[in-house]
Formats: structure tokens, C-alpha cells, sequence
């Protein structure tokens, strides 16, 4: 059986409101039902102008409402307590793209249209992802409103930095859809921003060790799992610095990322970003040997048998930098007797917790969007968590982080 998907059974209300990013509502819909999710869709007035309500009434298989007051067939009007009913039915609304206008609106109580009016009578948590162009966004009031929707508990997906649709450059890009998916997860399964004031530095991918200017030694991971534990991260309110190797993964613009090569680049990089007030999360497939040398032209066939090819050992990272950070976790991936090695490797690398990967059950390790994991702890805490993806795998590795700190043990944190 394969793992659930990450919204399933999820009731989610989709707010779409005027502004030219609204024609990404359309994949918004389609991904998050691709993820399980049930959705229903409210318009304002001007979103119609911008996106077609049938569109997103066929996507999302269900009316979209666009008035307060809906009308039958015949055009008379209806007596229809729908926001109500949608009130109390939603897990959770999400305005995307939200209008400096209907952001304006919301921050100060206004119900004049139905998506306004939804706001007032919703019992869900809300998220906003506002747009617009760059001297919109960033227009005084508009922050205000943004800072005041904040302090009210609304979780905001601040626009981006980059190319707009006037031809601009500036913030107040709509984000990727997958980071707004990213952000549903996390307000939805109740984790919010609790990782707020936490530094956490995160390692990810392979290394590649450089045979000459053309082959390397490397290995299979994609960095799937540590790309996923720092937007993760991210998203909770952490400041996430990333290092990376080699890796075709997404990572958020806002999430500083260290790219590295080889073993030696990484163990610099994790030296240069940890401390004690900070947690570091290593990921990464690192090489452990490498070549002795590596040649500085292309080795070629020319002349029978090739020269083997002398090998060194790398450093050991996590032994290198053991006590530094104030909180370590570091990963085993093992073939068999995992529990044992996972602990020795734990105990021996001075870590406080190892996340063991086991290569034995489909779906897990290289490659795969799931996993599953045991989660090991030096106070001899121990939790199998079954296949499910790497991003709710990232949830719970960091949710043990929170735990300690619950129990008083302050790690990582300010
Ligand atoms: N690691 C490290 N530096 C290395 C090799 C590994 O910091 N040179 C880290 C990995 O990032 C991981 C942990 O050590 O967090 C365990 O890695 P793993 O490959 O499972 O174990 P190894 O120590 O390399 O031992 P072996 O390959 O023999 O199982």
C-alpha cells in the first residue's frame, strides 16, 4: 500500500480575488486536490475579470460562490445561509491570490462581498498569500494591514522577489504553488509558525568527490529528505540555512543555501553555520572516501588497463563538529542490523537524536517522495514512523525538536 496523501479528507476553502496572479488560482485548485484535499471556491467581484469562475467551478467540482446574496437559474435571488454552512464545514481558508483591496478589507472587519463576508463568520485558521505589484505590495498601508492580519494570528505567505507580471522587478510575487501547498500542511496539521526564533541548519544531498575534471565518486540521493526538513522548517518561522550538494530540488528563495561539491566543501560549510544556539540536521549522503588525488586533466583509455584509482578517507562531519551546535541529529541508512548501527553511529558521533532510514522497505530511501523512519534519541526514546512522505517525515523529525524543548531542554533556540 502506498502512503496517504498529505491533505486527504481535508476541507479546504479557496478565496480568489482580483489581481493578475489569480489565473495561478486554477493550479492552485488542481494541486491541492491532487493531494486529497476537497475544496470549494469564493470569488470577489473583480476575480472574475481575471480568471473564469467556470474554470475554477469545473476544477474544483464544485459552485463556485461569487455573491453574497446567490441567485437560482432564473436570476432570482436566493435565501441561502451558505457562508454559515461554509464557515463551519472549512479546515481551513486560504486566500490566494489575496488583493492589496481585499487585504485591506479583511484587516479592518469589512463583510461587503462574499469572500469578505466568509472571513467574519469562519471558524478555521486562515492563510493569505497577498499579491500585487512592487510599489502595491509595498505601500505602507499595505503593510500595516499585513503586520496587523499577523498579529491576529493569520498565517502569511510573504510575496517574492522577482519579475512581475508589469514587467517590474520587485517583491509582491505570487509563490511557487508548491510552497503555498507546503504552507496548507502546516497551519492545517496544527504546527503554524512554533519554530519561530530557532536557528536550524540543515545538510542535504550527496557529495561528489572529483576522480578528474570529468568522473566523480557520488552517490544516489536526490536531497529530497533534507530539502524537505528545511522548507519544513521555513515554514514553521525558523531561519533555515541550507547546505547543499549536488541536488535538482526546489528550495525557497528566502532559505539561505550553502551549495557545495565534495566532503571537505561541506564540512566547512556546516563549521561556518552552526553554533551553539543552533540546530543542525545533517542529512546529507557525505562520501566517505575519495579519491587520493584528483587528476587535473581527463584520465583517458589510451594505453590498456587503467590505473586503479587510490582512495582516502573523508572527514567525518558530524564527529568534527560534535558539541558545536547546540542540538545535533544526524541519519543512518542501513542495509541490516539497522537498530544496532543506527545506535553505535549515534553514541559514536556524539549526536543527540538519528533519524535511521531503512533501504529495506519499498518506497523508502533514494529517490522516493515517501519514507519511513525510526527516530532514535540518546535518552533511549525510540519511534517507527510507517511510509508517508518526506515532507510529513520532515514534520515529525523537527516536531521531536519542539518536544524537547517542552520538556525543558532548551536546544537550538533563542
Ligand atoms: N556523515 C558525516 N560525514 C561523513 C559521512 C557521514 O557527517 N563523512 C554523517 C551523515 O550525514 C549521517 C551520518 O553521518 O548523518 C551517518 O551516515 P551514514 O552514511 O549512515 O554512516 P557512515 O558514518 O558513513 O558509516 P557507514 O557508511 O559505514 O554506514
Amino acid at each position: 500500500m502506498g502512503a496517504p496523501r498529505l491533505l486527504e479528507g481535508k476541507k479546504i476553502i479557496l478565496g480568489v480575488t482580483g489581481c493578475i496572479a489569480a489565473y495561478k488560482s486554477c493550479y492552485l485548485v488542481r494541486e491541492l486536490i491532487g493531494t486529497g484535499a476537497e475544496v470549494r471556491v469564493v470569488a470577489t467581484p473583480s476575480a472574475a475579470a481575471f480568471v473564469s469562475p467556470l474554470t475554477l467551478s469545473t476544477l474544483s467540482k464544485n459552485r463556485v460562490i461569487q455573491r453574497v446574496f446567490p441567485e437560482d437559474l432564473n436570476g432570482n435571488l436566493e435565501v441561502d445561509p451558505w457562508h454559515i454552512e461554509y464557515g463551519l464545514w472549512a479546515d481551513l481558508l486560504l486566500i490566494a491570490p489575496c488583493s492589496v483591496n481585499t487585504l485591506a478589507k479583511i484587516a479592518h472587519g469589512f463583510a461587503d462581498n462574499a469572500l469578505t463576508t466568509l472571513v467574519t463568520a469562519r471558524r478555521s485558521p486562515m492563510i493569505i498569500a497577498p499579491a500585487a505589484d512592487h510599489d502595491m505590495y509595498e505601500y505602507s498601508i499595505t503593510q500595516e494591514n499585513i503586520d496587523s492580519l499577523r498579529k491576529r494570528g493569520v498565517y502569511v505567505i510573504d510575496a517574492e522577489y522577482g519579475e512581475l507580471a508589469s514587467g517590474l522587478t520587485g517583491t509582491g510575487r505570487f509563490p511557487e504553488i508548491g510552497k503555498i501547498v507546503d504552507a496548507v500542511y502546516t497551519v492545517i496539521s496544527g504546527r503554524g509558525r512554533d519554530l519561530a526564533g530557532w536557528k536550524i541548519t540543515v545538510t542535504g544531498g550527496p557529495t561528489y568527490e572529483d576522480i578528474d575534471p570529468v568522473r566523480f565518486i557520488g552517490n544516489r540521493s536526490s536531497g529530497k529528505m533534507g530539502y524537505e526538513i528545511a522548507k519544513a522548517a521555513f515554514t514553521r518561522g525558523a531561519e533555515v540555512t541550507l547546505v547543499s550538494g549536488p541536488s535538482n530540488e526546489y528550495i525557497y528563495p528566502e532559505i539561505k543555501t550553502v551549495k557545495v561539491r565534495s566532503a571537505s566543501e561541506m564540512a566547512e560549510a556546516v563549521r561556518a553555520n552552526i553554533n551553539g544556539d543552533s540546530t543542525l540536521i545533517m542529512s546529507a549522503a557525505v562520501a566517505d572516501f575519495k579519491p587520493k588525488e584528483a587528476k587535473p586533466k581527463k584520465i583517458k583509455k589510451e594505453g590498456g588497463e587503467p590505473a586503479p584509482i587510490e582512495l582516502t578517507k573523508t572527514e567525518d562531519i558530524l564527529t568534527l563538529v560534535t558539541g558545536i551546535a547546540g542540538y545535533t541529529i544526524g541519519f543512518a541508512l542501513e542495509t541490516d542490523n539497522e537498530l544496532a548501527n543506527a545506535k553505535r553511529k549515534m553514541k559514536e558521533k556524539g549526536l543527540d537524536a538519528i533519524v535511521l532510514n531503512s533501504l529495506q522497505e519499498p518506497g523508502s530511501g533514494f529517490e522516493y517522495d515517501t519514507n519511513s523512519v525510526t527516530i532514535l534519541e540518546k535518552d533511549g526514546t525510540e519511534v517507527k514512523h510507517s511510509l508517508r512522505s518526506k515532507k510529513e517525515i520532515a514534520h515529525l523529525i523537527l516536531d521531536t525538536l519542539l518536544q524537547k524543548n517542552q520538556a525543558g531542554l532548551q536546544v537550538g533556540c533563542d
